[in-house]
């Protein structure tokens, strides 16, 4: 089977007609595409290609065409291929021949470029704002459980005392790095490529900089060449929401583990977990293991973008349509995974007890006692083997450190006796002491949290 076109060619085959048509993926960026095409026809008008009457005429069909959409009337064909082929073909119905003057100057490849910057910025902006949400329920948390101690985990294994709060608040640190990168993505990208034409420009007058300011871009492009060319913008942005995912993925990883039975952390609201269809007692993290899951989708996403413009050669190649896809599944799967993990972390319930439990096992500090010694004039080295000496006694005798009889401890250093090794060997104190910027000690927490605040609240001024 083969369908008419017209024009230069002949009537295209059946699987070509699947393979070229993007609609149903690029419908999507109807959006931007109007708000583009108005700019243009305002820069014909400009440039005396278009007159006024004919501006209007144009830019009231472009408005028809935005009501269509919206009230869900508008029919999208395949045989159109494009997003932008089926709104010029409306639009030719809708206002006549005028219509066809809009793509005077213009290619589809520097439109669709712009029609992609447009579309990054606003969902960029969208998802950079659920990360912002996100990192506010942390803060919120942070505080409400400053009291509550937790052990530091390396290697997964029980390392030193330490205060929930500071846990959630490195949480905290790694979202505001993200939305710096994408905030970062969106300032280089903000740049409009009209004018461009389909590689090497147009010889029609166009100010550049006029449609480009018209558009919210900072400037017109620099070369035509890359303007239509080049995605490195949209790799920019999907590989700072790759990762993104990562971390979300982390935190979503401690969320399984810390929900699971062996560590019984926190207890997911009912509204973020289900149940088996088969074991009538199960209540399984599935919004942190999902989010796991779309960390892998939002790697795919940057890794195609990257791969879809090796080896390119200079102009626009066709190759370059398969870009949507990434994009617009990295901003759903993004926005998504960030509204669900903000709900959970909301709604979950920190198990204090439980945590600080989670210290009177595993002599988590042995570190503080060694530190103890150096105060006394012992060398570091010397003071970690002896507290490594009083491990392995703890251990042998299957007890905790601060648990062996006192006389073990003298016998291990003079210094290690009364009230000042009680307090070496209480976590809480442990936790306090270590009061360096950056440290878990509870002055240094609330530090954080109100710094984070406030650069959190002047970011999004
Ligand atoms: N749908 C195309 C894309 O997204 C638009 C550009 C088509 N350009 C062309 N020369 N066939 O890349």
């Amino acid at each position: 089977m083969s369908v008419a076109r017209g024009g230069r060619l002949a009537a295209a085959d059946q699987a070509m007609l699947e393979l070229n048509q993007s609609v149903d993926v690029d419908w999507r960026l109807w959006r931007e595409d109007l708000d583009g095409s108005k700019a243009h026809v305002g820069g014909l008008q400009r440039a005396g290609v278009l007159t006024e009457a004919e501006a209007t005429e144009l830019q009231s069909g472009l408005d028809r065409i935005a009501e269509e959409i919206e009230a869900g009337q508008f029919v999208w064909d395949p045989v159109k291929e494009d997003v932008h082929m089926n709104i010029e073909a409306r639009l030719v119905e809708l206002v006549g021949p005028v219509g066809g003057k809009l793509h005077t100057g213009r290619s589809r490849n520097d439109q669709v470029a712009t029609d992609l910057r447009l579309y990054a910025r606003r969902r960029g902006t969208e998802v950079a704002q659920a990360v912002a949400e996100l990192a506010s329920v942390i803060l919120d948390r942070a505080e409400e459980q400053l009291d509550v101690l937790m052990p530091a985990y390396t290697h997964l294994q029980r390392g030193q005392p330490s205060r929930l709060s500071h846990h959630l608040m490195a949480w905290q640190e790694l979202l505001w790095r993200d939305f710096g990168r994408i905030h970062d993505a969106l300032a280089r990208m903000n740049e409009c490529p009209l004018g461009a034409g389909a590689a090497a420009g147009t010889g029609f007058p166009l100010d550049r900089a006029w449609v480009a300011d018209a558009l919210g871009f900072d400037r017109a492009t620099a070369n035509s060449l890359d303007a239509t060319a080049s995605r490195d913008f949209l790799m920019e942005l999907v590989s700072a929401l790759a990762i993104l995912g990562v971390h979300l993925s982390r935190i979503g990883e401690e969320l399984v583990l810390w929900s699971s039975q062996e560590f019984g952390f926190i207890e997911l609201a009912d509204g973020f977990t289900t149940s088996s269809s088969m074991m009538p007692q199960k209540k399984n993290p599935d919004v942190a293991e999902l989010v796991r899951g779309k960390a892998a989708l939002l790697v795919g996403a940057s890794v195609s973008l990257m791969v879809l413009e090796k080896s390119l050669c200079f102009g626009y190649g066709r190759d370059l349509q398969e870009d949507k896809r990434p994009l617009f599944d990295a901003c759903d799967n993004a926005r998504v995974s960030l509204a669900a993990l903000t709900g959970a972390l909301a709604t979950a319930k920190f198990r204090g007890e439980i945590m600080e439990g989670a210290l009177t096992r595993g002599h988590l500090v042995a570190t503080d006692v060694a530190d103890y010694l150096v105060t006394q004039g012992v060398p570091f080295r010397e003071a970690h083997h002896i507290l490594g000496g009083l491990v392995r006694a703890a251990e042998a005798a299957g007890v905790e450190l601060s648990r062996l009889p006192a006389a073990t401890f003298e016998a291990a250093h003079p210094a290690l006796t009364g009230e000042a090794l009680a307090e070496a060997l209480d976590p809480r104190r442990a936790v306090e002491r270590r009061a360096v910027f950056g440290g878990p000690a509870r002055p240094r927490v609330e530090q954080a949290i109100e710094r984070a605040r406030t650069r959190w609240g002047a970011a999004l001024a």
